[in-house]
């Protein structure tokens, strides 16, 4: 068995007695995601000198697009080659075409694959296109693939304004893997800019579940700007609840909180 590197996040620079998961807090998005992205790539790394593959479990919207950014940076003039990476996407909206604009699939495409040299194969986001008949099947089967790839190294997430993680709203269980949810109110709200409206918005989502963001070996969430520093709080200090799936976190043994100064 080789040896990983070391995470590299520094510990609890912030820490206070209420928090119960690690928590970084960096001067700004861009310090922290450069971070993130080091200990990404030292996984890789370490990975590809051992003939091994690494999983990353991945998220959209705007607060990993730093995160992207720099690890498109990394490959381009670092030689950061992401041909050992198998990676699977948290979420997708349903029903969605993956050439629409506001799609996961779109999103990813732009931000990261299209400019590394992954194998598009090896690059999963789920399905926002198949008939409701045969959506059960596809997320068995998101599952299984997580699983046959060897489990997720490391879990990359954002944190919605409802303390959804993925798209598990308020009220999904612990034990909750891949399945199609309903999306809450609120995180519609915060989507209908992208989408032209309230009206245009989908209402449901093909998501990973709480259990299954919990098995990863190592998650990162991450969390940017002053609209998300209630719910932070309420995730690393507040008590365990379906309420905010985020709070899950704290019964993970290996996660790590991520987050800006006005975060
Ligand atoms: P954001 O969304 O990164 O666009 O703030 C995070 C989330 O809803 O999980």
């Amino acid at each position: 068995m080789s040896r990983e590197p070391p995470m590299n996040l520094p510990p609890t620079a912030a820490s206070n007695r209420f928090e119960h998961v690690p928590l970084t807090v960096f001067p700004s998005s861009a310090e922290a995601s450069r971070a993130v992205a080091g200990e990404i790539a030292a996984l890789i790394r370490a990975r590809q000198a051992a003939k091994r593959t690494v999983v990353l479990g991945l998220a959209t919207g705007s607060t990993p697009q730093q995160l992207y950014a720099e690890l498109v940076r990394m490959h381009r003039e670092e030689g950061l080659s992401f041909a050992n990476v198998v990676t699977f996407n948290l979420d997708e909206y349903f029903p969605i075409q993956p050439s629409a604009l506001r799609s996961y699939r779109h999103f990813m495409q732009v931000n990261l694959f299209d400019h590394i040299d992954i194998v598009p194969a090896n690059t999963h986001v789920p399905d926002g296109t198949l008939p409701i008949s045969s959506l059960d099947a596809f997320c068995r089967e998101y599952e299984e693939k997580i699983q046959a790839a060897g489990g997720i190294d490391i879990q990359i997430l954002g944190i919605g304004r409802t303390g959804h993680i993925g798209f598990n709203e308020p009220g999904s269980p612990r034990r909750s893997r891949t399945r199609m949810v309903t999306l809450d109110s609120l995180t519609r709200r915060d989507a209908s800019g992208d989408f032209g409206g309230e009206e245009n918005t989908p209402r449901h989502a093909v998501t990973m579940g709480v259990r299954t963001i919990l098995e990863a070996r190592r998650v990162i969430l991450m969390a940017w700007g002053q609209h998300k520093a209630e719910i932070v709080r309420e995730a690393v200090e507040g008590p365990v609840t379906p309420q905010i799936t985020a709070s899950f976190l704290q019964e993970h043994d290996n996660v790590h909180f991520v987050v800006d100064m006005a975060a």
